[in-house]
């Protein structure tokens, strides 16, 4: 009892000298205020993981619930028909989602990697089970069916002890949900569904995990008032334990994507190739067609390594960070396909990695003739080329200004490359003469850095 005194004695003391941290209203108006945790932007690269009981079937995409019984769409219609008894329930799927192989901290490797700073699991997705033993998810969680394991906390610990952040994408909205399903019927007038299930099982996410973003989707039925997005919000920014480092995405309500929070998602693979006001994330996927694994994909339906790496240059140039989704199987293995991706992403990263971390969008976003991209960080400028250029010769317009002004640079170099290369100006163009390809460490998109003679402190 004295020792319980004593401690709340030091509390009440000490946060009389600590420093009036703002305090934010809810309202968005308050709540934009805040400034951007700065991993965040340096971060740039994100795994996204999409895993459920949707990763039992495996078919089609993670909606497998709601094309079969809502959108009544005949594939998976005659799907479950031709393969499974009658009056088989998607619930069933559940005691297959036994994770077995599942290994958290090959994952983590898996993903750092890849170069990645932080992973975003799919904490519940809209059929709402959940991969943590949820107070609020009564035996529709991955505790008291299938793997029987706590995935979120066993993912959580692996990928910090790596050296990455970790976050938790949350489904506001559950299809089938009863008591969302009768709080619809209302027109959101009632909110027993908020009070009883999203706010406190949020609440007990982050209090749990302690999570580093907390990325909110299935708002889209219902406006912000319904979902208490600014209370929820100005309770995350004053009062979790994780109010100084999370960050949260856009998808709080109707009409907020796009306009509200840390960072923008606006859309699903959202990769507007000119440069953006505010921060914003492509959240994007290996396999064009589906977030959660589908085992009947086709080579061709994922994404080549170009083109991945392609996606990121273009993002990071215009200030997005990426999120790159693998689906990983109901036993839990990352396929040798995403694998494989991941993998070269990252030995593409241990070279190039300087025109993507930590840097900063340029004047401009990208050249004008070939397929070039540039990024800026204090002391040089980032000019990533998505070909190899006719010739050897990368041909650019953009620096030409930067190099009437400064007469030289102190160094023009390839990365993966030691020696100088040779630049000419001639007419509007900046020519840089790039070595015999093969001399060159990586494939996919190489970078020729621009460095200066002093730093630079603003655009040039
Ligand atoms: C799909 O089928 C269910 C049950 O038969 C029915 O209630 C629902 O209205 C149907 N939906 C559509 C979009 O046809
Ligand atoms: C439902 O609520 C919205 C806004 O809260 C309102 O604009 C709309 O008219 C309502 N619809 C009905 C059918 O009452
Ligand atoms: C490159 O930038 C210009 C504006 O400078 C823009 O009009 C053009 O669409 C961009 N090219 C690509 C490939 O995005």
């Amino acid at each position: 009892m004295w020792l319980i005194y004593f401690l709340c004695a030091i509390a009440s003391a000490s946060s009389l000298v600590t420093i009036q941290k703002p305090s934010y209203e809810p309202t968005w108006e308050s709540l934009d205020t805040r400034p951007l945790p700065k991993w965040y932007d340096k971060a740039k690269i994100g795994i996204f993981i999409h895993w459920g009981v949707f990763s039992v079937p495996s078919f089609g995409s993670e909606w497998f619930w709601m094309s079969w019984k809502a959108s009544n769409q005949s594939r998976y219609v005659d799907y479950i028909k031709n393969f499974f008894p009658p009056g088989f329930t998607y619930q069933e799927f559940a005691k297959e989602f036994t994770c077995e192989f599942f290994d958290p901290d090959e994952w983590a490797k898996i993903f750092k990697n890849s170069g990645a700073n932080y992973v975003v699991l799919t904490s519940k997705h809209h059929e709402g089970y959940t991969l943590w033993p949820s107070k609020y998810s009564f035996s529709w969680n991955s505790m008291d069916i299938g793997p029987k394991r706590d995935l979120v906390g066993d993912l959580s610990n692996a990928v910090r002890k790596q050296g990455m952040r970790f976050g938790l994408y949350h489904s506001l909205y559950e299809w089938f949900n009863p008591m969302y399903v009768d709080d619809r019927r209302s027109n959101f007038t009632r909110k027993t569904f908020v009070d009883r299930k999203i706010i406190p099982e949020m609440k007990e996410l982050i209090e749990k995990y302690r999570p580093d973003v907390l990325w909110s989707d299935g708002d889209w039925e219902a406006y912000d008032d319904y979902w208490k997005s600014t209370e929820f919000l100005a309770w995350v920014y004053n009062e979790s334990p994780v109010q100084d480092t999370i960050v949260v995405n856009d998808r709080w309500g109707i009409d907020i994507p796009c306009k509200h929070g840390d960072f923008f998602t606006c859309q699903d693979r959202f990769n507007p190739g000119v440069l953006q006001k505010h921060k914003w994330e492509n959240a994007m996927t290996i396999d064009k067609e589906s977030w959660g694994f589908r085992r009947n994909a086709k080579l061709s339906d994922y994404l080549t390594t170009h083109q991945l790496i392609t996606t990121l240059i273009e993002t990071v140039s215009c200030g997005g960070n990426i999120l790159i989704n693998v689906g990983p199987t109901k036993e839990g293995i990352i396929t040798p396909i995403f694998q494989e991706r991941l993998r070269d992403l990252g030995i593409w990263l241990k070279v190039n990695g300087l025109a993507i971390y930590n840097t900063t969008p340029w004047k401009y976003q990208n050249d004008t003739i070939g397929q070039t991209w540039y990024t800026t960080s204090t002391d040089s400028v980032y000019a990533t080329t998505l070909v190899w250029p006719k010739g050897g010769i990368l041909k650019l317009t953009k620096v030409k200004t930067s190099f009437a002004k400064l007469k030289s640079f102190s160094s023009v170099k390839l990365l993966g490359y030691e020696k100088e290369l040779t630049v000419k100006v001639i007419a509007d163009e900046v020519h840089v003469l790039l070595p015999s390809k093969d001399l060159v460490k990586t494939d996919w998109a190489w970078v020729v850095r621009f460095k200066y003679n002093e730093l630079i402190t603003e655009y040039i």
